[in-house]
């Protein structure tokens, strides 16, 4: 294995888009795989782009033996709410996809197994009713693994399969992959916006604030749900993959920045945005994913473990990050200079209707 050649997987979303020049500045070449051509800036800075499917066995093949990653971030996946609607694909591009890559690079031989970096997502807890969510509060790893949805049950039973790989060897042998996973909350990117999952609700509100467009969210106000800035679980993916595996307590662990319900966001949205025009009208297919996921995680086990922390709290991922750029982004003014209204309620209204999209 090539212990400086990071490989990523669905490079081009919204995690490629800072992970890979962060892996630059780190020293990794930056070998990247997505369905699509990666956008220059993001191509410029790897040593070789490749635009094809997870699924195009051949090809990634090709690919890692010619590369020997050490290191893999295999990012491609199908999100919550798309997995609901087309499960077949949820599934060939989430387990098959992901079993795949563990075989093939299981079957390079090497001294030291490639470190693989997998992200899994909140999504594999499974809470049976809103009373025992608001009852549990923050989850542990090892509480509610039973997931309501595909997507969680595919991310859960390839933590299981990386887990076991990196304990052993089918057929014997030592473990052949370093597997370490992240249960990703929501996350929330100031330089790109998410499609096809369950908490895209949150970012999708405060970019459409700050492009000055109507936003009506998909979930109920009292909705919540554990997020992280895109900056904090770039540095998250970077430490894990850092760490000692004798300092892994656990094979997966959970990481949170902060917890907060859809009216909070709406209110501290409206705080920087009081012209903007946001409204609730749940879909019951969405609400329901998020209803079954945790309004909190316990990330003890990554702060005590490979040193999690966090820069942005709930303040300053709006105030000093999110607000910020997204300003610069769209060039849109601080209007409260102005002697604006002051903040707006956030509406409601009379209606919900069914349907995911
Ligand atoms: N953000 C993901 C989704 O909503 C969950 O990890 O699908």
């Amino acid at each position: 294995m090539n212990d400086r050649v990071a490989l990523v997987t669905g490079a081009g979303g919204e995690m490629g888009h800072l992970l890979i020049p962060a892996l630059r500045r780190d020293g990794y070449a930056v070998v990247a795989l997505d369905l699509v051509e990666l956008p220059d800036e993001l191509r410029q800075q790897c040593s070789e782009t490749l635009v094809a499917s997870i699924l195009d066995v051949d090809a990634v093949e090709d690919l890692v033996r010619r590369h020997r990653p050490g290191l893999v971030f295999h990012l491609a996946a199908v999100l919550s709410s798309k997995a609901e609607i087309d499960p077949n694909l949820a599934h060939n591009v989430n387990v098959t996809g992901t079993f795949e890559l563990f075989r093939i690079l299981r079957e390079m031989s090497s001294d030291v197994p490639p470190r693989f970096i997998f992200p899994s997502s909140i999504a594999v807890y499974g809470l049976p009713d809103a009373e025992t969510k608001k009852r549990q509060g923050a989850v542990e790893e090892n509480e509610w693994n039973v997931p309501s949805g595909i997507y969680g049950c595919n991310k859960l039973y390839c933590e299981l399969i990386g887990t076991y790989l990196a304990r052993t060897r089918p057929g014997g042998g030592a473990p052949a992959i370093d597997f370490r996973a992240i249960r990703f909350p929501g996350l929330i990117s100031a330089a790109t916006l998410p499609t096809g999952g369950t908490t895209d609700y949150a970012p999708m509100m405060i970019h459409a604030a700050a492009r000055g467009e109507s936003y009506s969210c998909f979930v109920r106000e009292d909705t919540r749900l554990p997020f992280m800035t895109m900056p904090d679980a770039i540095d998250a993916l970077r430490l894990l993959a850092g760490a000692c595996s004798s300092d892994l307590s656990t094979r997966v662990y959970n990481i949170r920045g902060f917890a907060a319900s859809a009216t909070e966001i709406c209110e501290r949205v409206l705080r920087h945005f009081p012209e903007a025009k946001i409204e609730f009208e749940s879909i019951p297919a969405r609400q329901a994913i998020a209803d079954s996921w945790p309004e909190d995680v316990n990330d003890a086990r990554a702060r005590r473990d490979w040193g999690l922390d966090p820069e942005h709290d709930f303040d300053a991922a709006v105030d000093e990050y999110l607000v910020p750029a997204l300003r610069r982004r769209y060039g849109t003014q601080d209007q409260r200079a102005a002697g604006s209204r002051g903040p707006r309620r956030c509406a409601s209204p009379p209606d919900s209707s069914p349907g995911l999209s």
